[in-house]
């Protein structure tokens, strides 16, 4: 293992910052892992994964770990299910096209979600109606404190919208190197009911849509709407769409009639972040080498040489204003550091 010095992150962060880290070092064994947890040396350590969920604001003094834990196994397999193991490090889309050739079903929808299959658990990411946790069976973690490997079950996780156990309670303590994943075979249960789906799938003139037409689908909707962080820098929504009471709600649509909303439970709602950001005026607008996409007002953008501070404290503007306008606080989806 190569622990290299002042080495430019811009190329593990998927916002493309040019922050430096003190010392970093990637690693492809579990025993890498833990050798390096054990180094006295380097009491600052921070864990990087595909780096899409992750706004880096200042350099770091301490020392960087890459998890680049690869492979992809099955498991065990039956009729009509297989059990998929995926090492943390695997490229999440890449692992999704791999499902999809082999013709295993249930993450279609979450195709060319930027990041790593090990960091996809901790926000349950989710997309197109579908979200991590309804295919995730099970994933393996180490214990920073013990360095002894731990097993998570489905219930032991506790996954909301862009939440797990791994935001909260266990936040920081564990490094999840595996993640096994509960897939379909021979038949397939799709999920095209996202609006968007159904007249994407129409424009492709496909009337019985197999997984792979419905990757092929997401990945069209996803190019047309959101940055691919290759060529501007991103790291996808931004902030999480807020609940709201359903006695709020009504308030805002006295003045705001065309707000959309998506109902929650008896008494709240949800309202896309996105409209509240487009309605205040941000959509589109570009600072210097910074701003808010044109297709997506979720997403923030670096164009180049932004800096991490310059994109947090847009944020921070965006959710004065929205706040100022409508009462409602959007919070950041995004980890700063
Ligand atoms: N909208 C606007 N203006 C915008 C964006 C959205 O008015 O600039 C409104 C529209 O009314 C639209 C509604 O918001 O109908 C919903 O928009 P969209 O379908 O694009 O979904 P979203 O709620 O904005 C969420 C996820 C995305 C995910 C899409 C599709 C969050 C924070 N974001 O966005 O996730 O791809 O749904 O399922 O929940 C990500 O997490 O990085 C991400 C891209």
């Amino acid at each position: 293992m190569l622990i290299q010095e002042n080495i430019s992150l811009k190329l593990y962060n998927t916002f493309g910052i040019d922050v430096t880290a003190r010392h970093f070092v990637s690693v492809s064994t579990i025993d890498d892992l833990k050798q390096i947890l054990s180094l006295k040396e380097y009491p600052n350590k921070l864990v990087l994964g595909g780096g899409s969920n992750m706004l880096l604001t200042r350099d770091f003094d301490g020392l960087v770990i890459h998890i680049n834990l690869k492979g992809i196994e099955i498991i065990s397999e039956d009729e009509n299910a297989v059990i998929v193991k995926a090492h943390a490090g695997e490229n999440w889309h890449e692992f999704v096209l791999w499902c999809i050739n082999n013709d295993f079903g249930g993450i279609e929808n979450l195709s060319l979600i930027p990041g790593n299959v090990g960091t996809a658990p901790i926000q349950n990411i989710g997309a197109y109606g579908v979200e991590l946790k309804d295919t995730f069976n099970s994933c393996e973690a180490l214990a920073i404190e013990t360095k002894l490997l731990q097993s998570f079950y489905k219930s032991d996780c506790n996954f909301g919208y862009r939440n797990s156990v791994f935001k909260q309670e266990a936040k920081g303590q564990f490094i999840i190197t595996s993640v096994n994943f509960k897939l379909s075979r021979n038949f397939h249960s799709l999920n095209i009911n996202y609006g968007a789906i159904n007249s994407q799938l129409e424009l492709m003139q496909v009337s019985n849509p197999t997984i792979q037409d419905i990757s092929k689908a997401v990945i069209s909707i996803r190019e047309s709407k959101l940055p691919n962080p290759k060529e501007i820098g991103n790291s996808g929504s931004f902030f999480k769409n807020p609940v709201i009471s359903k006695t709020h709600f009504n308030t805002l649509l006295e003045n705001f009639k065309d707000i959309p909303s998506y109902p929650i439970s008896e008494d709240q709602v949800k309202v896309p972040a996105g409209w509240l950001i487009e309605k205040v005026g941000f959509k589109g607008k570009r600072f210097d080498d910074y701003g808010v996409h044109k297709n997506q007002a979720l997403v923030l953008v670096n164009y180049g040489n932004a800096k991490g501070n310059d994109i947090l404290n847009l944020s921070k503007l965006i959710q004065k204003t929205v706040e100022r306008i409508f009462g409602i606080f959007i919070e950041a989806e995004v980890n700063i550091l």
